[in-house]
């Protein structure tokens, strides 16, 4: 088995790479300076051979996105459209994002839930999901939400060194979502292709549901500070160029009927995770 990692240098390639090596398979790890996914004639090449790609590689500058949309696409649309023809021999999975979502649900959304993204950096996400679709028909959509990983920048180490240096910090209590650790995503693609899960969409996030402000105290707490340091505060108080999904719950009933188990409770993982993650 040769398994092929595109996007590899970032957070999630980063903990699939390093998943896949305790496994008995091949692996070639392609960082942007191997193959920019933007370049067809590149795609084609670095692709041959392999058994199975996965497209951890986006434009995942949310807010950037906003001003520049069609860098954005040019990744996350136009360059998944390309892995995934240069893919065809084998099976693809295309990491995307709860952003295709608008948020406004009031119970976690199903895989086939209608998708309808608010944000620009969403919008380029759903074309590209869309694009992979139609150029791999077998491919697995993994959507995924609120990623934290030791190999990247991301909410917990940001909330940890705040509260160190400032003593206190004002965090969003009406955004709520599945904190999900880069090492647990890692392992369900490897469980969903070791188990020859069929073509389709899949939501790769950790069990149950938090505020920011609540995953904040968690990581706080973790970090050896008292969690009153964290104090709520309102999406209206701290406005961003790109809108949030004020509920970012997703379902995971394709991975039960896939036979593949989901990710545990975001309590349990940030619990293991939070030693690697803030010391990375
Ligand atoms: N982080 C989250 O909270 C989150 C939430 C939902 C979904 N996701 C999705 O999860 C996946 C992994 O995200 P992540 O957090 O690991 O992101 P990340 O750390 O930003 O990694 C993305 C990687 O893609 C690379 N890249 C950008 N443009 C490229 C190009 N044209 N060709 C090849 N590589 C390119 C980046 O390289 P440079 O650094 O050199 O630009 C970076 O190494 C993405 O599909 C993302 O949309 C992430």
């Amino acid at each position: 088995m040769r398994w092929v990692v595109v996007g590899a240098k970032g957070m999630l390639g980063q903990d699939l790479v390093r998943r896949l090596a305790a496994q008995d398979v091949q692996v070639t790890a392609l960082g942007r300076d191997d193959l920019d996914v933007t370049d067809e004639g590149a795609a084609r090449t670095a692709l041959v051979g392999a058994d199975v790609v996965v497209n951890c590689a986006a434009y995942t500058a949310v807010d950037a996105a906003e001003a520049d949309e069609a860098a954005a696409f040019a990744v996350n649309a136009t360059g998944a459209a390309i892995v995934a023809r240069a893919a065809r021999g084998a099976r693809l999975v295309q990491i995307s994002t709860d952003y295709v979502f608008d948020g406004a649900a009031a119970s976690p959304y199903a895989e086939d839930a209608a998708i309808a993204p608010r944000s620009a950096y969403g919008r380029t996400k759903a074309a590209g999901e869309w694009a992979v679709r139609a150029e791999h028909p077998d491919a697995l959509v993994v959507r995924t939400a609120w990623l934290y990983g030791a190999g990247g920048g991301c909410f917990p180490k940001t909330i940890a060194r705040v509260a160190a240096e400032r003593g206190g910090l004002d965090v969003v209590d009406d955004q709520v979502g599945q904190p999900t650790w880069t090492a647990d995503l890692a392992d369900l693609v490897v469980r969903l292709i070791d188990a020859h899960a069929p073509a389709g969409t899949y939501h790769g996030t950790s069990a149950g549901r938090v505020s920011w402000h609540g995953f904040a105290q968690a990581v706080v707490a973790s970090a050896g500070l008292d969690p009153a340091v964290a104090a709520p505060t309102t999406s209206e108080a701290f406005v961003r160029p790109a809108p949030r999904p004020a509920y970012s719950v997703l379902g995971h009933d394709a991975l039960r009927a896939a036979g593949v188990a989901p990710i545990g409770p975001w309590e349990d993982r940030w619990a293991a995770a939070a030693g690697e993650v803030l010391a990375g």
